[in-house]
This record gives C-alpha cells, structure tokens and sequence, in this order.
C-alpha cells in the first residue's frame, strides 16, 4: 500500500531562519514561501534529490501546529508524508484495522488529497498519506 516518502515536515517557529540555514548554509533548493490560511500555515519545499523537507510555520490563530512548538520551542519533525495510490482505499483500510485517522481526507499542500494517522497508532508519529 505505502510507496515513496513524500516528505519530512519540520515544525519552525521562524520559517526566515530555517530558509538561511539550508539555503545559504546547507546550499539547498529551497522555495518561496507559501501561505495556507485554511490549514493554518506557512510552507516551504526544501527539494531533495529523492525526497523532499517541508518547513511549517504558524498561520493565524488556532495553528494546528502552534501546541506542538510550545512543546518544541527551538522546531522539530512533526509528521512524514508516504505516497499512497488512493487515499480513500488506505483510509478504509488503516480504519479496519482499528487505527485513529485525523479527520476526511483534504487537500494538502501539493493540491492532492491527504490523511493524518493519529500518532498513538503509528509508533508515537504523526504520519501523512498522500494520494500520487
Ligand atoms: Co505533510
């Protein structure tokens, strides 16, 4: 059921900083920020070679992500992303097996539907299926 991974999502309270240090630091294609109020972040693509590396910041009030970096002040990895071929076949499936999914399925940053597991079923980390 699972293929590639998709990407790695670090959690930044400074999305300027994150983009120096692997920019200019580290010497990576990083993106421009994007801005998705109706998920309450700001995103930027780091492109790797066989993956990519997401930076959230916090957007707005009720940030799904702010709980997590009060817990993690300097960031941290807050989810990766597995490709899956359909998003609502996995979710029937990860549901028969009695794991938590995070809400229906929605549009994700790439435009393409996404699922959240509940990190309590999934080795203590959130996980991301997005269909592609
Ligand atoms: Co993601």
């Amino acid at each position: 059921m699972i293929g590639a991974l998709n990407h790695i999502a670090i959690a930044v309270p400074d999305i300027e900083k994150a983009t120096r240090l692997y920019k200019e630091v580290l010497g990576g294609k990083v993106s421009e920020p994007d801005a998705f109020p109706e998920h309450g972040v700001t995103v930027v693509f780091v492109e790797l070679p066989n993956t990519k590396i997401e930076f959230l910041e916090p957007l707005g009030e009720n940030s799904p992500i702010a709980a997590f970096l009060e817990k993690n002040p300097s960031g941290g990895i807050h989810h990766f992303c597995l490709e899956v071929d359909d998003v609502n076949a996995s979710m029937k499936k990860v549901e028969d097996e009695g794991l938590r999914v995070l809400g229906p399925p929605k549009i994700g940053a790439h435009g393409k539907p996404v699922i959240f597991l509940h990190p309590k079923d999934c080795l203590g980390t959130l996980m991301e299926f997005e269909e592609g």
